[in-house]
């Protein structure tokens, strides 16, 4: 197992924030976690707002992304959802939205934000994740869509548990991503969605079939199957 340093905060403004500025003199795998998040990053520059109750940390990677190619890095974001429902689903049933959204039925649960630190190469990759754990009540755009995991086993759960839980996972799933496996692009499927769901490239409909040896999106679409990245695709009647 990895060895991780824990760095803990009670509150911070972002821990993804915290490790790209910090990332030089950290060692690869430090974990930082904070309460509270007083200027939470969600993906597309949007806000992951940061209430207490809920777990929110950041993974460093560095040494061993450097031979990872620069379209190989979405794979790691598929790699940490993947570890996180793992682990959830031993608590109750959830899917992965791809590409890092994990979901309790249409409900988002979890968010995950990677961002790379690179020139030509990847210096370094920071690994968000925002797991709604304890907190009840949601408010503004995401009362109807966003879920805690009290909200649906009526309990709370040990933050520190959960946490070593998943970093214990997700050490499994790159370990084998760095051997070359490529067996999390079929288990992301079977956890996945997405299946034959709806969505719009463009403004043309679309099914959605599977996530592709690549981690793109296979679609059928009216000119044929085609693969896409994240970010080209709206999903009907999705929080995304
Ligand atoms: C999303 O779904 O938009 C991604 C949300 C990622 C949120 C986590 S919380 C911990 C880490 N620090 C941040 O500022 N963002 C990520």
């Amino acid at each position: 197992m990895y060895h991780y340093d824990i760095i803990k905060f009670k509150t911070i403004p972002s821990t993804n924030t915290y490790l790209k500025d910090n990332y030089q003199k950290l060692s690869e795998f430090t974990v930082v976690t904070s309460d509270i998040q007083s200027n939470g990053k969600g993906r597309m520059g949007r806000e992951w707002k940061s209430d207490t109750g809920n777990l929110y940390f950041s993974i460093l990677l560095k040494n061993s992304v450097n031979k990872i190619k620069h379209n190989t890095v979405s794979s790691i974001t598929l790699i940490a959802g993947l570890a996180v429902t793992k682990v959830l689903n031993q608590y109750t049933s959830c899917t992965i939205k791809w590409p890092n959204d994990v979901m309790v039925g249409n409900k988002k649960i979890c968010g995950i934000l990677c961002e790379a630190i690179s020139n030509d190469k990847i210096k370094a990759l920071v690994i968000g994740i925002g797991l709604n754990l304890n907190q009840t009540t949601f408010t503004g755009a995401i009362e109807s869509k966003a879920v805690s995991l009290k909200n649906i086993i009526n309990k709370d759960t040990d933050k520190t548990k959960i946490l070593s839980e998943i970093l214990k996972q997700f050490d499994v799933e790159y370990m084998k991503f760095c051997q070359g496996d490529k067996e999390y692009i079929r288990e992301f499927n079977k956890l996945s969605y997405l299946n034959r769901k709806k969505a719009y490239i463009k403004g043309e409909e679309v099914e959605i079939l599977e996530i592709d040896d690549n981690g793109l999106l296979k679609v059928k679409a009216k000119k044929g199957i085609m693969s896409i990245s994240s970010g080209e695709v709206t999903l009907e009647d999705t929080y995304i």
